[in-house]
């Protein structure tokens, strides 16, 4: 079932007058849909996005139109400064939408607008001062459905948006790890709590083919290949700003990993001796549940006989009764600061 559109896509679209006959830049829009919806009045439209589900959605969008464009990344492909518009949604993570804002700015031409659109709850109304500060001055354009949409025009200097200086490179003394990360990348400039306890449970012998399934900056799948340097790996993520970080701990680290964006177990092919795990809960501002449900559902067909399945989880969630479902026992692992590593085998 599709997703019905947010507040802050209804937003814009109550404004829509402004998009018209625009040619639009968006920068990380919610799905598909949103895309379709805003594009309907647009002369044309260019998309950025680093999440694959929103890529997959709009793959035939953007070849069933030669105008428009779909552009999946993580942000190092210079986008022309031909557009009249850029919209940019808001997201999670502060450092996340600065870096769009100046993505956004990059793809403007001499007289183009920008437009920030988000959620109260998200943290919008603070950002009209926020951008003030990279644009000069700002406009509230509309606040409804506890939503606001502010615009500016594009400043006459525009520093040139160079992706490496986004990248943040931490010592994690715990696991011995050099990590690369991204705005937006979870648990970005830090090791999370759940992550540790994973960590803590290197000891318990990992050998063979590993899938480290929601693998982030790459902590998980680097600290294995560090450990037992003859297993082989293979890394999964919804999103091409983790994938990228991956790559690039990885490479710190002097691991070796097959690195593949998909939504879920979707895009996965073969079977695998063990499959590892934080597996996420949050997305965006809302937390949702059905995308860690889903994978360990789907989990034992992408496990070897005797293969092992390994994740930390909050200790309040109700993954133990789905494992037991699925593989007939759940074992705890380990357990401290309100998380569990479960495991289970085939
Ligand atoms: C809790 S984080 C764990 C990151 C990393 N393994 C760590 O421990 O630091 C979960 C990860 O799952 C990814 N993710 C979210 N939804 C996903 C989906 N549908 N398919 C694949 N990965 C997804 C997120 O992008 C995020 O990097």
């Amino acid at each position: 079932m599709m997703d019905p559109l947010s507040s802050p896509v209804l937003l814009l679209q109550k404004n829509a007058d402004l998009l018209e006959g625009m040619r639009i830049l968006m920068l990380e829009p919610e799905s598909g849909a949103a895309v379709t919806a805003l594009a309907k009045t647009a002369e044309q439209v260019s998309v950025f996005t680093s999440d694959c589900r929103v890529r997959d959605q709009l793959e035939s969008w953007a070849e069933a139109d030669g105008q428009n464009t779909l552009c999946f990344g993580f942000g190092a492909q210079t986008t022309a400064a031909e557009h009249d518009l850029a919209i940019v949604f808001l997201q999670k993570s502060k450092p996340r939408t600065d870096m769009l804002l100046q993505q956004a700015l990059q793809g403007l031409n001499e007289s183009g607008r920008l437009l920030l659109v988000g959620a109260n709850k998200a943290g919008i109304k603070s950002w009209g001062k926020r951008i003030e500060k990279l644009v000069g001055s700002v406009e509230k354009v509309d606040s409804a459905r506890h939503c606001v949409l502010f615009a500016a025009d594009r400043p006459d200097e525009v520093a040139a948006f160079d992706i490496e200086q986004w990248f943040e490179v931490n010592q994690l003394d715990q696991a011995d790890l050099e990590v690369h990360s991204l705005p937006g990348v979870f648990s970005h400039g830090r090791l999370d709590v759940g992550t540790r306890l994973l960590l803590g449970t290197m000891e318990n012998r990992i050998k063979g083919h590993v899938l480290d399934f929601g693998c982030g900056a790459g902590v998980v799948a680097a600290a294995v290949g560090k450990k037992y340097p003859n297993t082989k790996l293979t890394m999964v993520d919804i999103s091409e700003l983790a994938l990228e970080s991956s790559r690039r701990t990885l490479a710190a680290n002097g691991v070796e990993g097959q690195i593949q964006a998909s939504d879920g177990l979707g895009n996965i092919k073969g079977r695998f001796d063990l499959i590892i795990s934080n597996p996420p809960f949050h997305e965006g501002i809302s937390t949702r549940y059905d995308t860690t449900e889903n994978f360990i559902r789907a989990s034992r067909r992408f496990l070897k006989p005797r293969g092992e399945f390994r994740i930390v989880a909050n200790n309040f969630l109700q993954y133990p009764a789905i494992i037991k479902e699925v593989y007939g026992h759940c074992e705890v692992l380990a357990s401290g600061d309100g998380f569990n590593v479960y495991q289970a085998r085939v």
